[in-house]
């Protein structure tokens, strides 16, 4: 079957907190791709731009004047041909002139119609046959930091992860019902809890940092027991933004704390051994490459992940990997714009025994493609949150993944264990 593009279509859709983003469809001459773009709240400094000067309706202009006339007619088989022509039309690093969303939108969209037009799921076209391994769930529960409006924990994210799961239906189950018995648990201990949900369907709620750790730790417990399986947890600290750059300091406002680096490092120690963490995310800012080696250094069975700090580029992770900063890293490919990038970044992650944990962004839309990516790229882990519609889009997917491969479907390793 020719996969030859015929036409590129962009055009203004909504994501889950009603911000415009764009959504891309790619006809071929015998199959069809569309995807839309997510947006982050907590961004890393070194995130590709998302939009031109001028915001979207530039992108959409310089989409039809720039992009259409040079992608039409090329094969879509050849992704890196295509990834390779969004960098050119650029011609910057970050792709600030046609805008990084633009770029990321056309990639997925691509990479869907190729597959498509061959008759094949995005996972099977880009995995081959060997793409039959499930990731789990890494979902989150509580939220704080820049994703809620204060009174409520200083860690961005209190993430539940139900590694003992041997389906990733019952993983994903396992995360609903550690969702509901939380809204429980924080009913009894904050008295004006009502139920708010953060844009990730996070549980918003008026208690500290270190009550937040006491909820999810019953509630893992709890499930685990009841389900019969191991279910940990652990936090992004989203530590770019509790970074005081003046005070050299980490401001824990709702404890009434700032801690240096030395002291973070401490607190960090202190919790990870006290609440038995498997997952701690963005330890330190983004760019504390060392601190971020220290950890692991002393850590052991527990995945020190790097999000802000590697921000999907390769030339960070390589700068990680000559210090062994952390041991795993978020893929987010809209951090770095197209699918030939992140894949890069994910494959050099992989041949280093880093994990890869391909990621949604808090701000979403109901696009699935990460799903797909997630069993193609073989990543053991996809943090898509528990609840929201933009969450179940990919949850759901992962379970139609699972029911069509039945039999040879089978669930990640981790390194934990
Ligand atoms: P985001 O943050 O708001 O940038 O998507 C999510 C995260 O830090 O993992
Ligand atoms: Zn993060």
């Amino acid at each position: 079957m020719s996969a030859i593009i015929e036409d590129l279509i962009a055009r203004k859709i909504f994501n889950n907190r009603g911000e415009e983003t764009i959504e891309v469809d790619v006809i071929t001459t015998s199959g069809f791709g569309r995807a839309s773009a997510p947006a982050g709240r907590s961004r890393g400094k070194a995130e590709v731009v998302y939009y031109p000067q001028g915001g979207l309706d530039q992108a959409l202009k310089k989409f039809d004047e720039l992009i259409v006339p040079e992608l039409a007619g090329l094969n879509s088989d050849f992704q890196e041909e295509i990834d390779n022509t969004l960098h050119e039309i650029d011609g910057t690093t970050n792709f600030r002139i046609i805008g990084g969303n633009t770029a990321f939108a056309i990639s997925l969209a691509n990479a869907e119609a190729a597959a498509n037009s061959h008759g094949l799921l995005l996972f099977q076209f880009l995995g081959g046959n060997t793409a039959n391994t499930l990731p789990y769930p890494l979902g989150n529960t509580i939220s704080g930091g820049q994703h809620t409006r204060g009174k409520a924990p200083d860690i961005q994210e209190f993430l539940s992860l139900p590694h003992g799961a041997e389906t990733f239906l019952e993983a994903a189950s396992a995360n609903a019902h550690i969702h509901r018995k939380i809204s429980e648990i924080l009913k009894k201990k904050d008295k004006l809890f009502n139920g708010g949900k953060s844009s990730e369907g996070a549980w918003i709620a008026n208690i500290g940092n270190l009550e937040a750790f006491d909820v999810i730790a019953k509630a893992c417990e709890e499930i685990g027991n009841e389900m019969d399986f191991e279910c940990g947890f652990g936090i992004d600290v989203a530590a770019s933004s509790l970074w005081k750059e003046k005070e050299g300091k980490y401001l824990y406002q709702r404890d009434g704390k700032s801690r240096d680096a030395g002291e973070q490092l401490e607190f960090l120690l202190d919790i990870i051994e006290k609440y038995h963490l498997i997952y701690v995310e963005d330890p330190f800012h983004e760019e504390d490459f060392e601190s971020f080696a220290i950890l692991t250094d002393k850590t052991r069975n527990c995945m020190i992940c790097g999000d802000d700090l590697f921000t999907t580029n390769n030339e960070r992770l390589n700068h990680g990997l000559k210090l062994k900063a952390g041991n795993s890293i978020i893929i987010k490919v809209n951090q770095i714009g197209t699918l030939t990038d992140a894949l890069e970044t994910a494959e050099n992650a992989q041949s280093h025994g880093y994990t890869t944990i391909i990621s949604h962004r808090s701000g979403d839309t109901c696009d699935w493609h990460i799903a797909q990516l997630a069993v193609a790229l073989k990543c053991p882990i996809i943090k898509t949150g528990i609840v929201e519609g933009a969450r179940i889009a990919k949850i759901n997917e992962l379970v139609r993944i699972e029911h069509f491969l039945g039999s040879r479907a089978k669930m990640a390793k981790l390194k934990i264990t």
